[in-house]
């Protein structure tokens, strides 16, 4: 084996990657079970990515057949209805793990410096996770995925000038038909999926350059042993990789009881409409995206002016880019922050929740006025975090890591 391996490295740096990035990457010791979320995001991937494949074999991507497809793949492949669950779940899965794990760097400040091009990848990751599950949505061409479609994709004409002709030029059509469905088929299944992938790589090799944050912030490479380890880092495996395990089961245990349970998840996770296939000519009732989008488009619904709306979303999203330079606190991790960056975590926190709740709600002049009120302390979050942060009084940081 040794013989072998000698061979391997003396022509590919096997043993030099393993050592780098596992056996002898030193994390700090006193990760919380907030730090489970980046493994469980890969997991998913990897769910999504076999899955995914698995699913091209039996679907067909034309508007006259991928319905039919899909019902075929619920009912007549072998184990087609427990593939077609496992990606539908997972996509909602890989939402609610990525919003935790994003949380977890608002927590601990691991987007500060000199983790800011880690933050920038993961932003990146975000904004092509989202591209991948508004396309996949449409794949089934439900009703919900025509008529999803349509409002996103009619937001691009809200731009002044040029918005006309780029619907047309994103649909590939006068409106959505199969041709749309043809490219969205061919983002969704080979593009994002590279890109997403290449993302992931940049994201792990960008924090494995400059080691992992930790729940006190604290910098463990400062305080290091005569060989150079740091004192309050553990070798990432066997210690971290065992102990995501514990992660991985329990995330299974909840994940497969929606699987096999709930897979549609009252209508959540698979919308009710979209069992009645697309047709151009019938718009149902309420058209509400998917959850995972619905707290910006509850802010693009709170703005009266769809262009401003649009506006609005974006800066939503474009706002989180550049956290890294909003934060001007001298600590990283709440734990030592003050009282006023606490307070606003909490209530930016609640907001996205609200936002969320309301975006899947039909308007009324009330909830407009919630959403109103929760955009505006969505964006006091981010904008007042300039001030907040250099004003506000902190807690001395321990030099090493506690518990
Ligand atoms: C496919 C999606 C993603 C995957 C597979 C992924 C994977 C990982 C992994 C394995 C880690 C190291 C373990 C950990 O700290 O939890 C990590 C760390 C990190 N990720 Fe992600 N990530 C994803 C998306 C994101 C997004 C969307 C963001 C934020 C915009 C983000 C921000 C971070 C940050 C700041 C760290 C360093 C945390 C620290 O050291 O405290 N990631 N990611």
């Amino acid at each position: 084996m040794s013989k072998f391996m000698d061979w391997i490295d003396a022509r590919f740096p096997a043993s030099k990657m393993w050592e780098d990035h596992l056996s002898k990457y030193y994390a700090p010791k006193n990760f919380n079970f907030l730090y489970f979320f980046g493994s469980l995001a890969l997991l998913v991937l990897v769910n999504q990515i076999v899955t995914g494949v698995w699913l091209t074999m039996s679907f067909t991507p034309s508007a006259e057949e991928a319905f039919a497809s899909v019902e075929y793949i619920m009912r007549d492949v072998e184990y087609g209805w427990i593939l077609r669950y496992l990606h539908s779940t997972g996509a909602s899965a890989f939402f609610i793990v990525v919003y935790l794990h994003m949380f977890r760097g608002l927590l601990y400040g691991s987007y500060q410096k000199p983790r800011e091009l880690v933050w920038l990848f993961g932003m990146l990751i975000y904004l092509a996770l989202m591209a991948e599950a508004f396309m996949g949505y449409l794949l089934p061409w439900g009703q919900m995925s025509y008529w999803g479609a349509q409002v996103i994709i009619s937001l691009f004409g809200a731009i002044p000038v040029i918005g006309g002709d780029l619907t047309q030029w994103i649909r590939g059509d006068y409106l959505i038909s199969g041709i749309t469905l043809n490219r969205f088929f061919a983002l969704h299944v080979v593009a994002l999926p590279i890109v997403i992938l290449g993302l992931v790589v940049l994201h792990i090799l960008a924090l494995h350059e400059v080691g992992s944050n930790n729940p006190d912030g604290v910098d463990i490479k400062k305080k290091k042993d005569e060989n150079g380890i740091p004192l309050d880092g553990i070798p990432f495996h066997p210690y971290y990789t065992v102990k995501d395990i514990v992660g991985v089961v329990v995330f299974l245990f909840v994940f497969c009881a929606v699987v096999f349970f709930f897979p549609e998840m009252g209508g959540y996770f698979l919308e009710k409409p979209n069992f009645e296939q697309a047709n151009a000519f019938k718009t149902p009732e309420h058209i509400a995206p998917v959850w995972y989008f619905t707290p910006f488009y509850a802010i693009l619904r709170a703005v009266p002016d769809k262009l401003m709306g649009v506006i609005a979303m974006g800066a939503a999203i474009a706002v989180l880019f550049v956290l890294p330079w909003l934060d001007r606190s001298p600590v990283r991790s709440m734990r030592y922050k003050g009282w006023i960056s606490k307070l606003f975590l909490l209530v930016f926190c609640i907001a996205f929740v609200i936002l969320g709740v309301l975006g899947v709600l039909a308007p009324t002049p009330g909830r407009t006025l919630l959403s109103q009120v929760c955009t505006v302390l969505y964006f006091a979050y981010f904008l007042l975090m300039p001030f907040y942060t250099r004003l506000e009084k902190t807690k001395p940081v321990p030099e090493r890591v506690t518990g």
